[in-house]
């Protein structure tokens, strides 16, 4: 078979890794992929992940037997749609229910709708409207561009100035560009945060893992926002009975309202869930998987992924058992020096000669320079590891981390301690 992944990142890297893992797959074409990818996968890097057209004249041209869709902007962009419409089987939502990630507006009256436990919310268009609510409002509270801003569309503003300020450079500067023409103003949740992705063929459900993302670019979780410096799985807070929980609250009932709105969701349904002291709530909704989180739950599906895949495009997830192993993963980020600000890329990588077997370097952001491979991102590499434990898992991944280099590479040093906490104290 020849597959087709569209994307550049760690967590294409990921899933392309995995794939490979089923005997019927020849090929997999990466559009565009980076340098690391290169090892796995035929990169096309003339061919970006938004440039849809582009994607579906290769995916004919090349004979793809199956394509997966792994960023929200081509998502959003209707790339699934397209290749639909030329007969070429995917993984991945079509354009109207990737507005669940892609529409903020939409995913909130979505909730409100449907009784799905969420912040409670306004939505503006008009700036003064916005200020003039402020005014009244409790801080902190939590601003959010209605579209797709790279995961930094959402400020949490701690007084009414700062409000105010949040609203001017969204609505007014356009700091996140036309995303920023209508906002959501939430009430500010508090509670450990769990990310839960799951399979879904529109009706049927399998759940992965749990994990647990760390944002924040510093320890102790302090700093500035970054598209995720480390994940753990799975992620000690998810017990059993909240899993029960948020499957009969959260996770049946958003399937049920967006066939009802008639946009069923096929794909990887990324829940962003608070676990408040009023239970479960959904933070956010993305209509993809994960970045980082890929990193750690998919080297934990014993299930050969491509099947998984197939019965959701097929819609046949419910007569599929998946299974996961009971072990722990961990992924510890290496970034350039400087992100998320300002931060040079092209400088050499150097690796050792072979890693653990439990140990994969996964490439976020690299690229082939001559013989070289060089950093190319913000994110540049994600060293994952798998174990019986978490506490190992993060031992193995941080030795791999000490073993790679490149000039201002960065780390956070306490990827999964609030884990490893959170588990003592359960
Ligand atoms: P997002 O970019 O949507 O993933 O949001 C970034 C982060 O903002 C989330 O991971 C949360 O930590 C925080 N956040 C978003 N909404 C809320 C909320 N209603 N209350 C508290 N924190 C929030
Ligand atoms: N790690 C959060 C995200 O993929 O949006």
């Amino acid at each position: 078979m020849k597959l087709l992944v569209v994307g550049s990142g760690g967590r294409e890297h990921t899933i392309i890794k995995k794939l490979k893992e089923n005997p019927a797959v020849e090929t997999i074409y990466a559009l565009p992929g980076n340098g690391g990818i290169a090892a796995d996968a035929v990169c096309v890097p003339e061919i970006g992940a938004k440039d849809i057209p582009a994607i579906v004249e290769f995916a004919q041209a090349h004979a793809v037997d199956f394509a997966v869709v792994a960023p929200d902007d081509p998502l959003a962009l209707g790339c699934v749609d397209r290749l639909h419409e030329v007969g070429i089987p995917c993984f991945g939502p079509d354009a109207k229910a990737a507005r669940i990630e892609a529409s903020k507006v939409f995913s909130k009256n979505l909730m409100k709708k449907y009784g799905i436990p969420t912040a409670a919310y306004e939505v503006f268009n008009d700036p003064a409207k916005a200020m003039a609510y402020l005014e009244t409002a409790d801080f902190p509270i939590v601003i959010k561009a209605d579209g797709l801003a790279l995961g930094k569309g959402v400020l949490i503003p701690q007084n009414l100035e700062e409000g105010k300020a949040a609203v001017k450079s969204i609505m007014e500067d356009k700091a996140f560009g036309d995303s920023g023409n209508e906002i959501v103003i939430e009430e500010f949740l508090t509670g450990p945060e769990v990310s839960v992705l799951a399979f879904t063929d529109g009706t049927a459900i399998r759940p992965m893992v749990s994990s647990m993302d760390h944002k924040r670019a510093g320890d102790g979780d302090t700093g500035l926002n970054t598209g995720g410096m480390g994940t753990v799985a799975p992620n000690p807070y998810y017990t059993a009975e909240i899993a029960q929980e948020c499957m009969d609250t959260i996770f049946l009932p958003t399937l049920a309202a967006m066939r009802a709105e008639g946009c069923p969701f096929k794909g990887c349904l990324y829940f962003g869930l608070m676990l408040t002291p009023k239970g479960p709530k959904v933070i956010e909704y993305n209509c993809r998987f994960g970045d980082p989180e890929t990193q750690v739950v998919l080297p934990l599906l014993k299930t050969d992924l491509l099947t998984v895949m197939q019965a959701v495009e097929n819609e046949t997830l419910a007569d599929l058992e998946v299974e996961w192993s009971d072990g722990a993963a961990a992924c510890v980020i290496l970034a350039s020096g400087g992100y998320p600000g300002s931060y040079e890329k092209g400088k050499i990588m150097t690796f050792p000669e072979s890693t653990a077997a439990n140990v994969t370097i996964i490439h976020a952001g690299s690229k082939i320079s001559g013989d070289n491979l060089v950093t190319n991102g913000g994110r540049v590499l994600g060293i994952t590891a798998t174990a019986p434990t978490l506490k190992e898992a993060l031992a193995d991944a941080y030795a791999a981390a000490a073993t790679v280099d490149f000039e201002g590479k960065y780390m956070r040093s306490d990827i999964g301690q609030r884990a490893l906490r959170a588990m003592e104290e359960v």
